[in-house]
């Protein structure tokens, strides 16, 4: 009698923690990938990687020991400011440079010299949803102190609705319920590609003055990272740092929690990894690397993989996210990428430095091409020449808000911001190789002013 209830007790125990060990092997899968529930916890934490890895880049060149004077103020050890700079710069509008996001040029903006005895005037920001999903922001003027450009302050106070000078929608538009006066210029900030964020469509009208998301048309381009070249004459060095081949003894890797999305990027993987040998970890494959060995998995990247994919979770213009940076550019692995359109990773990434999926016909022809690099060390570390050329900077968005507020703007509206968002060419269920240069489908519009699109909800990508 015992006995059995001691055998029973065993069995009731062999089960819990074999169901103990399966729920941990099940979460384990867990990757960063972007999804669009905009939380502002899980924003910092990308943040700080993004940041964390790019010091690690600079500290890995041996930044320190370079020259540093002379380069401008965004960049690490930079000193030169816009003040010192010869003249004004200009291109700060899309629509005087088209297709450059004008980043550096606002970073370098100094507004009109006004007489000696007059102060810029303070302009005044309302950040219409709080702060809830900025990181490391607080309201007045400290965010604005590093700036060359400080005489800004943010507000909350919906009482400054009138006069402030700018109102900052983020996420989504709440309309203010008056119109704009005195130049005061409505700015829609968007982080998610329009898959995933909500209508800009309001029954009373949109009218948004500027917009601040990846995109390159944005009045403030706010990329997920952005690579300045420390000479633009020298993009490639003569040889690589080190061999980049060396101890590698697996080919493709994946990091990947979302495995239904618009593009089918899950079928693609699949389909390559007839030809060559994939890994992909998470929910989508079958390899496992647990939270709490996150640290050790990425080093994977580092050591053991020749291949990643950095594949997006939609198929729109100039989407490229952090994983393309953080995982690929920023780790010693070759990405392989999937996303954008290919004239938008040439004009975002340093040069040769990753492959696009649309450059093949076919997932078994980019195989092909990955196990000749796969046996051509030279030809694969030609890929890593770039490293060393220049480093990921912080674009401060802020500073450049600030700054161009300075600026004598022209007036400018987006009379349907949805259609510039979503409107026809922006994004592709399929490939941009099959959809051609003259793909011109819009998505459907959106049901409501709060849904997301009809097709996709957010929860399907988690
Ligand atoms: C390659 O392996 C050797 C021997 O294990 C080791 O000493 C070396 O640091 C490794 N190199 C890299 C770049 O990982
Ligand atoms: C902002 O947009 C509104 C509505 O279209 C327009 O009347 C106003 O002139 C614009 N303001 C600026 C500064 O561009």
């Amino acid at each position: 009698m015992v006995r059995l209830k001691v055998k029973k007790t065993c069995r009731l125990l062999v089960v819990i923690i074999g169901a103990l060990v399966y729920a941990f092997w099940r979460q384990g899968g867990d990757w960063v990938d972007y999804q669009t529930e905009l939380s502002a916890e899980k924003w910092i934490k990308e943040m700080e990687l993004v940041r964390m890895l790019a010091e690690r880049e600079i500290h890995r060149r041996g930044q320190s020991n370079l020259q540093t004077k002379g380069r401008p103020w965004y960049m690490a050890g930079g000193t030169v400011t816009p003040s010192q700079t010869a003249g004004e710069e200009s291109g700060l509008w899309p629509e005087q440079d088209p297709g450059d996001d004008r980043i550096t040029n606002q970073l370098m903006f100094r507004p009109p010299r006004l007489p000696d005895v007059m102060k810029p005037k303070l302009k005044t920001i309302l950040l219409s949803n709080g702060l809830r999903t900025w990181t490391g922001v607080i309201r007045g003027g400290d965010v604005f102190s590093k700036c060359p450009v400080k005489s800004c302050k943010l507000t909350l106070d919906k009482s400054e609705s009138r006069t402030a000078d700018a109102i900052l929608f983020k996420d989504k538009f709440v309309h203010p319920g008056h119109s704009q006066i005195n130049r005061q210029v409505w700015i829609m900030y968007l982080l998610e590609c329009p898959y995933f964020s909500r209508p800009l469509s309001h029954t009373r009208g949109t009218f948004v003055n500027w917009t601040a998301t990846y995109r390159r048309d944005s009045e403030l381009v706010t990329p997920y990272a952005k690579f300045v070249y420390y000479d633009p004459n020298v993009r490639q060095l003569e040889r690589p740092l080190r061999n980049y081949a060396l101890n590698k003894t697996k080919q493709v890797a994946w990091f990947v929690s979302n495995c239904a999305t618009p593009n089918s990027r899950l079928q693609y993987a699949l389909e390559l990894q007839k030809y060559i040998s994939v890994d992909i970890f998470g929910k989508c494959g079958v390899m496992r690397c647990p939270r709490f060995f996150q640290d050790m998995c990425n080093e994977l990247l580092d050591e053991d993989y020749k291949f990643y994919l950095a594949f997006e979770n939609a198929n729109c213009k100039d989407y490229i996210t952090e994983k393309f940076f953080t995982n690929g550019l920023m780790r010693d692995i070759l990405p392989i990428v999937m996303g954008a359109r290919p004239e938008d990773y040439l004009l975002a990434a340093p040069e040769h430095s990753y492959i696009h999926v649309d450059d093949f016909d076919s997932p078994r022809s980019l195989a092909e091409f990955l196990l000749l690099l796969d046996k051509d060390d030279e030809r694969y570390n030609s890929y890593f020449r770039w490293k060393g050329t220049g480093e990921f900077i912080d674009t401060h968005f802020f500073c450049r808000l600030c700054a161009v507020l300075h600026d004598d703007f022209p007036e400018k509206s987006y009379r349907k911001p949805g259609m510039w968002w979503r409107g026809p060419g922006i994004c592709t269920p399929g490939s941009w190789r099959e959809s051609g240069p003259n793909w011109a489908e819009a998505l459907p519009s959106p049901k409501s002013s709060t849904g997301f699109g009809p097709h996709f909800h957010y929860k399907d990508f988690l």
